[in-house]
């Protein structure tokens, strides 16, 4: 394998693997996109040649939840979006689509332009998700500005964390009804904030102040409820909607049901949620029980199998991690009240591993299930197919070369993610990339991490993705009409 950073690379003697097929043949990219896809091209002068001989050729995997350096409960995350989308190079992933969330009351297109500002040191590609966290005239018309100027084309709603980011149902209302006349994807945290509060407070009552007390704050029917509410809500209104982070047998039921009943709506879980059950808040250790802090948090085993079934059959179509990293520092700000605990888990460098691993290789998915599940399904849900997502002439080169007989065991150790733990510790693994490439250029290969800071690019997603129109002939043809009596 050469190793120069010249704009033409070629793959070759892998099989590709997409979303809907799987073949031998070489991949070439020239200025970071994909020229040809077949069988035994000629090496043009000056290329780097990447042996993908034994291995998969897939398009590299996006992450459509991440929280690069967010400021969140009094501390900021310790992954910022260059440290962020290294060690997702690291683990094969190419894009993320990261969250702007503003201050309730603040102006949102501030709020934008102070994350593109951050995000600029990104090493891969990125976009961005605006949460809706208050609502007046010019939050209206910011939606707009947003999806006209600045490819946005999702916007998301925290329906958890009361007298902070939470939306009650006059916010949701406004903004789904906003969103549908925009052709953008409300997305939503489902999680019932007042629930959560009150149970919070409880629990702070009895003198239950460890970390043990937070999956107690935010049972499964906590979520279930939100997550139906939102999906009734949105039927109503006649958009398209999307669940990140689905960690429960109720909210996946939620959506099954919307989905029988004819409507759009979509889920996403996390990688975590698959694999990491709640009883890692009784260990004995606070820095191990407080490191996996998040919400909503891991559940009973039970829940796990529902999820993964959930992947297999449809009704769920996207893998995250919801990557919102805190050190041991950080979470002990909430060693004598679990409340102050700062929310949130890693794992960008490590989803498309574990999900190989559990998934391909036990059988629960077949390789391009992994594809649609990592990459594909979220680039069409968002509008940004067959760019990414996909291996065809045309599209991005954000591509991984997978060698499904490389072994690692995860750990914080070796991890390239700037925090102190891993939720995936000891957990050994087969199948990771052996080469990563972020448009066209070698950016990890063979344990050599060869992330370029700001070279990633901010991705626009045109709004009125497929489903859209489909809405909207629904609605038209289910619009009110009244009798008319002469
Ligand atoms: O605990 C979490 N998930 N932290 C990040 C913010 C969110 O709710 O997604
Ligand atoms: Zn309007
Ligand atoms: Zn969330
Ligand atoms: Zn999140």
């Amino acid at each position: 394998m050469t190793t120069s950073t010249s704009a033409r690379t070629l793959i070759r003697g892998g099989t590709v693997v997409t979303a809907d097929q799987t073949f031998r043949a070489d991949v070439y990219a020239e200025d970071g996109v994909i020229k040809a896809v077949g069988p035994d091209l000629d090496a043009p002068s000056d290329v780097t040649v990447v042996d993908a001989g034994g291995c998969y050729v897939m398009p590299g995997g996006i992450d459509p939840h991440t929280h690069m350096q967010l400021p969140f409960m009094g501390t900021v995350a310790s992954d910022d979006f260059y440290t962020g989308t290294a060690a997702g190079l690291a683990g094969g992933t190419t894009m993320i689509i990261d969250f702007v969330i503003p201050n309730p009351k603040q102006n949102v297109m501030e709020a934008y332009r102070t994350w593109r500002g951050w995000a600029e040191k990104a090493a891969a590609d990125y976009s961005f998700h605006v949460a809706i966290t208050w609502w007046d005239d010019s939050v209206h018309a910011d939606m707009g500005a947003l999806v006209r100027e600045h490819g946005v084309n999702s916007f998301k709603h925290f329906m958890a964390y009361k007298n902070a980011i939470m939306c009650d149902d006059e916010v949701l209302v406004n903004s789904f009804t906003r969103a549908l006349e925009l052709g953008a994807m409300p997305t939503v945290h489902a999680e019932n904030g007042e629930l959560v509060f009150q149970l919070q407070k409880q629990l702070l009552a009895r003198g239950l102040t460890g970390p043990e007390a937070h999956p107690l704050s935010r049972p499964t029917a906590v979520e279930g409820e939100a997550a139906n509410r939102a999906i009734q809500i949105a039927k109503v209104l006649g958009v398209p909607l999307y669940i990140v982070h689905v960690s429960c047998r109720e909210a996946l039921e939620a959506i099954a049901r919307g989905r029988m009943d004819g409507h759009r709506v979509y889920g996403e879980v996390l990688a975590g949620h698959l694999l990491v059950d709640d009883s890692v808040y009784r260990h004995p250790d606070f820095e191990v029980a407080a490191a996996h802090v998040m919400s909503p948090p891991f559940r009973p085993k039970e829940h796990q199998a529902a999820l993964w079934h959930g992947l297999q059959s449809g009704t769920l179509h996207t893998t995250a991690t919801d990557h919102c990293c805190f050190c041991a520092p950080q979470k002990a700000a909430g060693r004598h009240d679990f409340t102050r605990i700062p929310n949130g888990t890693g794992g960008v460098e490590d989803r498309m591993a574990v999900l190989w691993h559990h998934g391909v290789n036990s059988g629960r998915l077949t390789m391009n299930e992994f594809v649609k599940v990592t990459s594909a399904n979220a680039a069409q849900i968002f509008n940004i197919y067959p760019r990414k997502g996909s291996i065809a002439v045309g599209a991005d080169a954000d591509l991984v070369v997978w060698d499904p007989a490389a072994t690692k065991t995860i750990s914080a150790k070796t991890h390239h993610q700037n925090v102190d733990y891993n939720i995936f510790e000891g957990m050994e693994v087969t199948g990771l990339p052996r080469v990563t490439l972020t448009a066209g250029r070698v950016a990890w290969q063979d344990g050599d991490l060869r992330a370029v800071r700001g070279a990633g690019r901010y991705v626009n997603r045109p709004a009125f993705a497929p489903g859209f129109d489909a809405a909207a002939k629904r609605k038209e043809a289910l619009k009110p009409r009244g009798v008319d009596r002469g």
